[in-house]
């Protein structure tokens, strides 16, 4: 039998003999008891050397899904090349007999792609798979994508150096709220020059609060001083409508703790934001998702109690006892908190949401002092035309239902945009409906600070790769205060309850937050802050490649020419140069002498510098000099063109 462990998949973990769900397999009614259990999108590589002469097996979707729609393909790729497909297959279709001869054949990799509906609940057999060979009993598998992480990130200097963003939005009369930023040795001496009037900076801490009442732009002047040298960054503070004009930075509670969250897991997660140093590269917010709320059907008694009291006040689970002194503890470090609702009676997660509260339960936010709302469609699906004459308890969690009818899916948004708009304090807008009715076309339009494009990511590289391939259609619409969102990073200890490493390989974690920086998406980590490792900081703390997502002028990057696998994305910095993604799909190494400068919209004589290495590569003529780039399989090369 085969070592299964070197396969990817979109879900669960590669089962011998079973279905993915680790039963008996079973497709359109019929068992089988050995073979390769999987789910879309799969890929198994397989050495054979040339030892093996054919490959068979039984192949279709697993019965154990029921009430879903999943549909898949078996590919069988030889050296690169396609040379058997199943066609797509559906829940209930025949397992479909799968040969072929192998003559010579060095690599052969199973694949099993999506259908084109998603992969979601795409279970899949290899069932009854089985090599003919002679003179070799089994043969090796191989992961081709490097599993060693290495770190890219120089070490932070001593020096004082300020890497807050350049630009920062605050509305009229609201608590303003910035942390400066920086990295160095302490103790360091902050000060500013140009604040508007009624702000004021805390020398030790380098935190500036107060209120601005008139609209304006006001250029700033920051220093840093410790005992080894002095910093000096110039910052814009725009007093107006927009808030958010970078993308927000912080972490969310969901991709690690899921329905385990509670307000000791979140006190815990913003002291480790601070003791890691991750605040001094700009990391701010804090964000509790789902379960903070009491659940309707709950077997955990923590989680299990009244949903809004006789005034209709939303009670929080026992875990959240007290969520304004929570918000005030954390506003305490220098942070800033976030929480989580759905428009809907329920959220995803079947906890009280705001349908028919969503005022009471934006000024509750406000009183309260939260900064950051994540909005979530969930159960709205079902109360699209007022709650059904039934029992809402029996209301499911999750019905896209009227998602994709404009006027349906911008109501609730509306409504709790109008309602954050009028509380006293800044609230960032946060929607979340998977991309429904092109949100981004419209998100501005009712408040939002941000929306998600797609469905919900998990640390596997179908996951990224689909999240990723999807994000052009909407980067027109990126702009300050006006971000497309792809979802939550996937890096570090995650697992939704159950932590484990991220499943995503290095280079693919460094094409993952690469990637986000050039979309401009908010950056929320997914993981436990306490357990970060030396490979996870690096990814996170890498000041220049955050800049690009930080920059002012607020564009998305996009791919603007492919070669093969080769995805290069480009974008646009305010200072009038280029972020290029040299970005590589596919699974080997690519190695090339790049000449096509132009049509990434480059011209002239420039410096190319390697963000992640923060370090000059070298001084090109566009014209006549080519760049040689060695982009590793399902990595990046994140560079940036400087004029000279
Ligand atoms: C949806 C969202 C996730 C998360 C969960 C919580 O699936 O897309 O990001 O908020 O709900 O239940």
């Amino acid at each position: 039998m085969l070592d299964l462990t070197s396969a990817t998949q979109g879900h669960g973990t590669p089962q011998k003999n079973k279905s993915v769900d680790g039963k008996i397999m079973t497709i359109a009614g019929t068992t089988f008891d050995r073979g390769f259990g999987t789910h879309a999108e799969s890929s198994l590589l397989i050495l054979l050397n040339g030892k093996a002469n054919s490959f068979s097996a039984q192949v279709g979707i697993d019965d154990e899904i029921t009430g879903h729609e999943p549909a898949a393909e078996f590919i069988l790729v030889a050296d690169g090349k396609k040379i058997w497909s199943s066609g797509v297959m559906h829940l209930g279709d025949k397992a479909k007999p799968c040969e072929a001869s192998l003559k010579g054949v060095q690599k052969l990799e199973l694949v099993v792609a999506d259908g084109g509906n998603g992969n979601y609940y795409d279970h899949a057999n290899w069932a009854n798979a089985q090599f003919k060979a002679t003179g070799v009993s089994t043969f090796a598998t191989i992961n081709p994508i490097p599993g060693i992480p290495y770190i890219l990130t120089p070490k932070t200097s001593l020096l004082p150096k300020i890497n807050s963003a350049s630009v920062f939005g605050v509305r009229p009369g609201s608590p303003f709220q910035f942390m400066v930023a920086a990295t160095g040795e302490r103790p360091m001496k902050f000060s500013a020059s140009g604040l508007p009037a009624g702000l004021k900076l805390d020398p030790s801490t380098g935190l500036i609060k107060g209120y601005v009442k008139e609209k304006g732009t006001f250029p700033v002047i920051l220093n840093a001083v410790n005992a080894k040298g002095k910093a000096k960054k110039t910052m814009r503070i725009v007093c107006g409508d927009q808030i958010a004009l970078t993308p927000p930075m912080g972490w969310n509670s969901w991709n690690c703790f899921a329905d385990q969250v509670s307000a000791d897991k979140v006190k815990r997660a913003a002291n480790a934001m601070i003791s890691s140093g991750l605040v001094n590269h700009g990391w701010t917010y804090i964000n509790i998702d789902d379960f903070w709320q009491n659940n309707k059907d709950a077997k955990d008694p923590s989680i299990r109690g009244e949903l809004r009291d006789q005034a209709g006040n939303i009670v929080p689970n026992s875990r959240f006892k007290d969520m304004k002194g929570l918000a005030d503890d954390v506003h305490a470090m220098g942070l800033k908190i976030g929480l989580y609702s759905s428009p809907g009676p329920w959220t995803c997660g079947s906890c009280t949401g705001s349908y028919g509260y969503e005022k009471l339960d934006a000024d509750t936010y406000g009183k309260w002092g939260f900064d950051y709302l994540k909005y979530d469609w969930c159960s709205y699906g079902h109360v699209i035309n007022g709650m059904p004459n039934h029992d809402p308890y029996k209301i499911g969690a999750l019905s896209y239902k009227g998602g994709n009818d404009l006027a349906t899916a911008i109501k609730p948004f509306q409504l709790m945009g109008d309602a954050l708009k009028v509380q006293p304090r800044d609230i960032v807008f946060s929607l979340c409906q998977y991309g429904m009715s092109d949100v981004w076309k419209w998100g501005n339009s009712v408040g939002g600070t941000s929306w998600r494009t797609t469905n919900d990511i998990t640390d596997t590289w179908t996951s990224v790769k689909n999240i990723a391939l999807q994000q052009d259609q909407a980067a027109a619409w990126a702009k300050p205060g006006n971000w497309n969102d792809p979802d939550m990073l996937v890096v570090g200890t995650v697992g939704w309850g159950n932590p484990h490493p991220s499943k995503l390989r290095p280079d693919e974690q460094y094409l993952h937050f690469s990637l986000w920086c050039l979309f401009s998406a908010p950056l929320l980590i997914g993981c436990d802050m306490e357990k970060l490792d030396d490979f996870t900081m690096n990814l996170l703390t890498n000041d220049e490649v955050i800049a690009i997502n930080q920059d002012p002028l607020g564009k998305q990057a996009t791919c603007v020419q492919t070669i093969g696998d080769i995805r290069i994305y480009v974008k646009q910095l305010e200072d009038g140069s280029h972020a290029v993604g040299f970005t590589n799909f596919g699974q080997e190494k690519m190695v090339l002498n790049y000449s096509d400068f132009k049509k990434l919209g480059l011209k002239g004589n420039l410096k190319v510098r390697d963000l992640w290495r923060q370090k000059d590569l070298v001084s090109i003529n566009i014209e006549k000099d080519k760049l040689p780039l060695s982009i590793p399989a399902h990595g990046i090369l994140l560079y940036k063109f400087a004029a000279k």
